[in-house]
Order: structure tokens, then C-alpha cells, then sequence
């Protein structure tokens, strides 16, 4: 068998966590990885599990786009909540918890700094270097999992197509190879860490998420399902919705969309 090329001990060597990637699933291949968790077929895995994979033939980003990344370059991974503690009010604080885990993993590791576009995008100089699909099923009317989808570019140096943002990739901004089994391993720390604060601290989260985003009091357009507003980003609220500002002064929130300035 072929050594696998994320370095599963070295990667072990610095995962800090108690439950999120405990069980990790390495594949060479896989359509895609939130697919696989989300699939009511493979239910025997434990809260927490990883599920990392070289290469995505059906890689899924928001609203139905594909999502490309060349074949082990980059982290390509879905955690998967089974917990219900975490589920609340909403799922937005997840949401903001993961593209915030990815920003402090990109500042702490290389000094870059690393911005937030809501929902969740992870921008570096304002292109896109990580990409996150939430998804969640549910039993009745009670959500019974969660999966938290990260493309993250890595060592990707070059990009080809047509793309709503220019990408970038840690490597091209840093100007280094990046050794990625301690890149995740931070990714994973860090995320378990403020899944607990969006229970014991919510409005931490959203301080240091709000605090790494520079589109608060700009002049925005914002689109979804083929309708496009605008309005000043206001703020987020306590729930992680966004809150647009018309010219009337009136409020309004904002709970799913593509934001641009
Ligand atoms: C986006 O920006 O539109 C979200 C991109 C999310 C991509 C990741 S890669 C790992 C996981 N598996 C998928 O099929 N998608 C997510």
C-alpha cells in the first residue's frame, strides 16, 4: 500500500483535542467529503470525526458551486457534530466559530492576517484562501447532525477558472511550503476550543469574528436566490445574522447571502 501523504503521525503529535478528530478518516480519493458524512449510510462514526481526502471528485461549495482544489496540496475536510449541546439557538454560531478557527490557525502559524467575509469565507488581501459548507439533517423537527465542510488552499500555487473571488493559497501569500499536518492539527484545536465558547461565551465569538471582519459599516450589496439588496453591514447580531442598514435607517436581517462591497 501506498504511504499516505499527510503525515497521520505527525499530525497526531500536535491535535490538542478531546473529541474533534479522534476518529480521523484519511482517503486518497473520495466524491466528496461533506457527502460522505452527510450520508445516512456511514451513521456509525462518533461525534467529532474527521474525514480528510487528497482529492474531491464531486466537490460541493455554497449554493450548489463546485468546489476545486488540486490533488494534495490542500485540506480538504468535513467534521461531523453529532452533539446536540452544540445545536442551541442556531447553527450560525458553528458557522462562525469554524471560518474564525481557520483565520487564527493562518495569523498564529505564518503571521498573515486573515479577514472574514460573512458567512464564512476566509480571505487573505481580500482573496479567498478557505471556503466553508455547513449542512445539517435533522430527525423531526430536531437537528440530529452537523457537518462542517473546510477547503482550505494550501500549497496550491497556481488557480484556473472562473471564480465570484479571486482564490489565493497560503503558500502564495507566505511565500513558503506550508507543512500541513500541523496546519490542521491548529485548525482542529482551535475550532473545538470556540465550539465550547459559543456555549460558555457566545458573545466572545462574535467579538473576535466581528473583530476580523472588515466589511462592518461599509456600504454593501448583498444576494440571494436572484434578489440583491443594499445597505450599510451594520452589524451582526447575537444570533450571527447580519443586519443591513437601509437608507431609511430601517434594520433589516439578514440570515443567508453573498455579500459584496
Ligand atoms: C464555498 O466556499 O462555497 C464552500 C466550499 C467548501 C468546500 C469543502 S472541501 C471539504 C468539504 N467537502 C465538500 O464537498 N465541500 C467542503
Amino acid at each position: 500500500m501506498r504511504k499516505a501523504v499527510l503525515e497521520l503521525e505527525k499530525f497526531d503529535l500536535k491535535l490538542n483535542t478531546n473529541f474533534v478528530g479522534r476518529n480521523f478518516i484519511y482517503c486518497e480519493e473520495i466524491d466528496s467529503t461533506n457527502t460522505y458524512l452527510m450520508d445516512r449510510e456511514n451513521k456509525n462514526n462518533t461525534d467529532g470525526t474527521v474525514i480528510l481526502a487528497e482529492k474531491q471528485t464531486e466537490g460541493r461549495g455554497r449554493k450548489n458551486r463546485v468546489w476545486y482544489s488540486a490533488k494534495e496540496q490542500n485540506l480538504n475536510f468535513s467534521i461531523l457534530l453529532t452533539s446536540k449541546k452544540y445545536f442551541g439557538k442556531n447553527l450560525n454560531l458553528i458557522n462562525l466559530a469554524s471560518s474564525l478557527a481557520v483565520s487564527q490557525a493562518i495569523e498564529n502559524l505564518y503571521q498573515l492576517n486573515a479577514e472574514l467575509k460573512w458567512p464564512n469565507d476566509v480571505l487573505i488581501k481580500g482573496k479567498k484562501v478557505c471556503g466553508i459548507l455547513l449542512e445539517a439533517s435533522s430527525q423531526g423537527s430536531k437537528i440530529d447532525k452537523v457537518v462542517i465542510g473546510i477547503g482550505l488552499n494550501v500549497n496550491q500555487s497556481m488557480f484556473q477558472g472562473e471564480f465570484n473571488l479571486p482564490p489565493t493559497s497560503i503558500k502564495i501569500e507566505a511565500n513558503e511550503n506550508i507543512e500541513r499536518e500541523r496546519l490542521l492539527a491548529e485548525v482542529l484545536n482551535n475550532f473545538e476550543e470556540l465550539l465550547e465558547k459559543s456555549i460558555s461565551k457566545p458573545s466572545e465569538v462574535l467579538r473576535e469574528w466581528k473583530s476580523r471582519c472588515r466589511m462592518i459599516g461599509e456600504k454593501i450589496s448583498i444576494t440571494e436566490n436572484d434578489e440583491t439588496k443594499y445597505g450599510i453591514f451594520d452589524d451582526i447580531d447575537e444570533n450571527g445574522f447580519l443586519l443591513l442598514k437601509s437608507r431609511n435607517n430601517q434594520i433589516e436581517k439578514i440570515h443567508l447571502g453573498d455579500v459584496s462591497i
